[in-house]
């Protein structure tokens, strides 16, 4: 059975069916497993909010493939960006001569991720991509990129499949408009 949650009261509408993410999630394993092909890429999953995405995401990965975590803190409990990325906890693993797949839930204005693109790069890897289920149509600053991208979706807050709403419906699992405080 398909989205079988029902919408809480503060969210609009689903803008992501379970369905419509697992498809594309497969599309993008597949396309990982043949860029990567025999260079066992480390998946580094930016917490919380990739959580769902990269569980799904690595097994849609018919290749050998690593998983490290990082955990920042961008947006405290608001839904404003607080343009400040702190790292909470980095690697475990070098970077170093390492093909490194950031994965992240959202790119809103980008500044999480651009920021973790330069500390990462900082540390020697062979490669560097930038993979995210989400980005904010027109949102990103200049000079973001992401070379996986699952959707782009309006300007609105969105919650589900990992994103959370002061840490709340990260349970979800679809992506639905968030119209609470
Ligand atoms: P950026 O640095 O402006 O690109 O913001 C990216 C981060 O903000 C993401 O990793 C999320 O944690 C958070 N974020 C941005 N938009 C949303 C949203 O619509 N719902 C939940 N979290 C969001
Ligand atoms: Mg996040």
């Amino acid at each position: 059975m398909l989205d079988p949650y029902p919408i809480p009261g503060d969210t609009a509408e689903i803008l992501l069916t379970a369905e419509q993410i697992a498809t594309r999630v497969g599309e993008l394993g597949r396309q990982i497993a043949t860029d990567y092909a025999g260079n066992n890429p480390l998946l580094v999953a930016i917490m919380k909010g990739s959580t769902p995405f990269v569980a799904d995401l690595m097994r849609a990965i018919e290749a050998p493939v690593e998983l490290d975590v990082m955990c920042v803190s961008s947006y405290g409990d608001d839904t404003q960006s607080s343009g400040v990325v702190k790292i909470v906890k980095d690697l475990d693993v070098a970077a170093a001569d390492r093909h490194v797949i950031l994965v992240e839930d959202i790119i809103d204005s980008g500044l999480t991720m651009r920021f973790l693109l330069e500390h990462l790069e900082a540390q020697g890897p062979a490669s560097l991509a930038a993979c995210s289920l989400l980005a904010r149509e027109g949102q990103q600053a200049p000079g973001v990129r992401v070379d996986y991208l699952g959707f782009e979706i309006p300007p609105t807050f969105v919650v589900g499949y990992g994103l959370d709403a002061r840490q709340q419906y990260r349970n979800l699992p679809y992506v639905a408009a968030y119209t609470g405080p």
